[in-house]
């Protein structure tokens, strides 16, 4: 399956996983293109506008996952701006999030449910969506392992 990663990261976390869940991907025999949506400059929260660097082509793929970050307590910005952005494509989806609380509730639960909303919007099927807590940095690896475990046992 040809699978495309479409990923925005501000300080790398969500870009970690990533990297992580393509490689799985590539090992589970799986065509994995990883593609960063890259703003000029950190969006600020409240922002409207967004200047994209790149717009990742989300044509030809077999499946496409999102994965991006939660900023109080929500999709963050720039994510929010690129799905209103993006012109309507049907096919399969997969979101997941990273957040700092140890808790998904803290946060990281409403950013999946909102990317879900907006990959439906657009015309998307959500197979499913997964968080990450980034705390405590004990956990760290196993949470991002089971992240995995879950998002490929999806595909
Ligand atoms: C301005 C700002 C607000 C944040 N708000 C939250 C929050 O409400 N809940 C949470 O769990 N993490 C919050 N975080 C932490 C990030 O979601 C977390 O560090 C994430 O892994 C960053 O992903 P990235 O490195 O891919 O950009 C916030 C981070 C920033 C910079």
């Amino acid at each position: 399956m040809k699978i495309g990663l479409i990923i925005h990261s501000v300080t790398g976390n969500t870009l970690s996983v990533a990297k992580q869940l393509q490689k799985r991907l590539t090992e589970n025999g799986h065509e994995a293109v990883l593609d960063e949506i890259k703003t000029e400059g950190k969006v600020e929260f409240g922002s409207k506008e967004a200047k994209f660097l790149n717009m990742p082509d989300l044509s030809g793929y077999d499946l496409l996952i999102f994965g991006s970050h939660t900023e109080a307590f929500q999709l963050e910005i720039a994510m929010k701006i690129y799905f209103e952005k993006i012109e309507r494509i049907e096919g399969k989806a997969i979101c997941f999030a990273t957040h700092q609380f140890p808790f998904k509730w803290l946060g990281g639960t409403g950013t999946v449910k909102k990317m879900k909303a907006c990959c439906e919007e657009k015309g998307l099927k959500v197979l499913g969506t997964s968080v990450i807590n980034w705390s405590p940095e004990s956990k760290r690896q196993a949470n991002i392992d089971n992240a995995i475990k879950e998002i490929a046992g999806l595909i």
